[in-house]
């Protein structure tokens, strides 16, 4: 073998560590918790070899989060960020919509016109739909008999069919919607099959966008189409956004979050689940935690410095890319007392799971009813619900930018 450098050694030791406990798969890498308390700000190689920042406490990913000097500007990285997942189909620069993926103005300009479109009466409105939604999926399983693979039965349905909701697409296109949408968001694409399947779903959203122009309704897409703001080309953009940001996002916390429920629950915390199920402030707390122990964001979020910038005892460049830790953030002792212990009871307010700043998830109020609604359907009908399968063999969504399971087998 070669003997390598100690530039070459140190870079290697510098790798954004990915491997998560044995037999703990909520845990996240334990190097990061060393990296929190010796050095919260270290340097990270990335998998191109190129030279960043890891960021692993709350205080200063907070920090981070919320300065805009540090950009989310895609063209601006030198580098690939851990794991792309769908990050290619932002476009570098930003594609028009891509709003994720843009600094201020021009990303304030999208979000104020999408904040007055995700309102307090528009998201009241969808909560008896989602639950619609969840109870004929929970039928369907009752009537197929166990056991069911839970990310297809109804982890994955119930995101999809929120965003038919929200975009107002038509009941005689959901089929083709949920067909495109599947294959894009099929937990096991390949990055070919997900090129493809994108130009199928923009194509889908290009006319949406045209049929609503012509037949306006009380739909988000025909709000935003109102405020006369927006390019056709934008509107897609968006609402290809929305897709992709809020659907396998939820799916996941869904899915992972059930198997966590499962496990919590024959740890002796069978009262803390029939709480969830019942109390309305409880299956809030419950939501919050899970949110922060599940961190399924688990390579973090990306930004890249527009100036040079003292972070804790380093001192950022001025181009040099950053990646924040948000898993290890959520489980910092600082912040949390007894960070690493699922307690569906406590206040997990102020955890990152949904970012912070500017970027901070737009779909956040939504992505809460659907789990509040989702988890507690669920642990209604099945309270005994059950693994199908032994813990260890739940394929883990290991190298995925989103974390959770390729599939979870459950019986009951
Ligand atoms: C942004 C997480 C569900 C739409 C974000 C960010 C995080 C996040 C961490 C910040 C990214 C950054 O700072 O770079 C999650 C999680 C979800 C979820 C964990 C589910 C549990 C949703 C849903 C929607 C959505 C349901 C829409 C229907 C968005 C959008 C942004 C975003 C549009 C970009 C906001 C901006 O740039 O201003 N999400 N999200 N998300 N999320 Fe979510």
């Amino acid at each position: 073998s070669v003997a390598s450098s100690p530039a070459q050694r140190s870079a290697e030791a510098d790798r954004l560590p990915t491997n998560r406990p044995a037999g703990c798969p909520f845990d996240p890498p334990p190097e990061l918790s060393r990296f929190r308390a010796e050095e919260p700000v270290r340097r990270l190689t990335y998998p191109d070899g190129h030279r960043g920042w890891l960021v692993s406490n709350h205080e200063l990913s907070r920090t981070v989060l919320a300065d805009t000097r540090f950009s989310s500007r895609m063209e601006l990285r030198r580098t690939a960020v851990p794991r792309p997942g769908l990050t290619p189909l932002l476009g570098r620069p930003a594609a028009p919509g891509m709003f994720i993926a843009m600094d201020p103005p021009e990303h304030t300009r999208y979000r104020r016109l999408l904040t007055g479109q995700f309102t307090v009466r528009r998201m009241r409105l969808l909560e008896p739909r989602i639950e619609q939604i969840a109870e004929q999926h929970l039928d369907a399983m009752v009537q197929a008999g166990p056991p069911a693979d839970l990310v297809a039965a109804y982890a994955l349905p119930i995101p999809s069919l929120v965003i038919c909701e929200l975009l107002g697409v038509p009941y005689a296109d959901r089929d083709v919607f949920q067909r495109d949408t599947a294959t894009l968001l099929r937990l096991d694409a390949t990055a070919e099959q997900v090129r493809a399947a994108s130009e199928s779903v923009g194509a889908f959203m290009a006319d949406l966008v045209r049929h609503k122009r012509a037949e306006p309704a009380d739909d988000l897409l025909s709000g935003l189409i109102a405020t006369g703001e927006l390019t056709d080309e934008e509107l897609a953009g968006v609402s290809f956004l929305l897709l992709v940001a809020g659907h396998e996002t939820t799916a996941n916390m869904l899915a992972l979050g059930a198997f966590a429920l499962i496990n919590h629950r024959d740890q002796g915390h069978a009262d803390q689940l029939a709480a969830l199920c019942g109390d309305p402030t409880a299956a809030e707390h419950a939501v919050e935690e899970l949110l922060r122990y599940l961190t399924i964001i688990q390579f973090g979020t990306t930004r890249t410095a527009l100036v040079d910038i003292h972070l804790g005892d380093q001192l950022i460049r001025a181009g040099e890319t950053l990646t924040l830790a948000l898993p290890s953030a959520n489980r910092d002792p600082d912040k949390f007392a007894d960070p690493d212990t699922l307690d569906l009871t406590r206040s997990a307010q102020g955890h990152l799971a949904f970012g912070h700043g500017v970027h901070q998830c737009l779909g956040q109020q939504l992505a809460r009813i659907e789990m509040r609604i989702g988890y507690r359907a669920l642990f209604r009908r099945f309270p005994e619900l059950r693994l199908a399968v032994p813990a260890e063999e739940v394929p883990l969504r290991h190298d995925m930018n989103i974390y959770g399971v390729h599939r979870l087998p459950v019986t009951w």
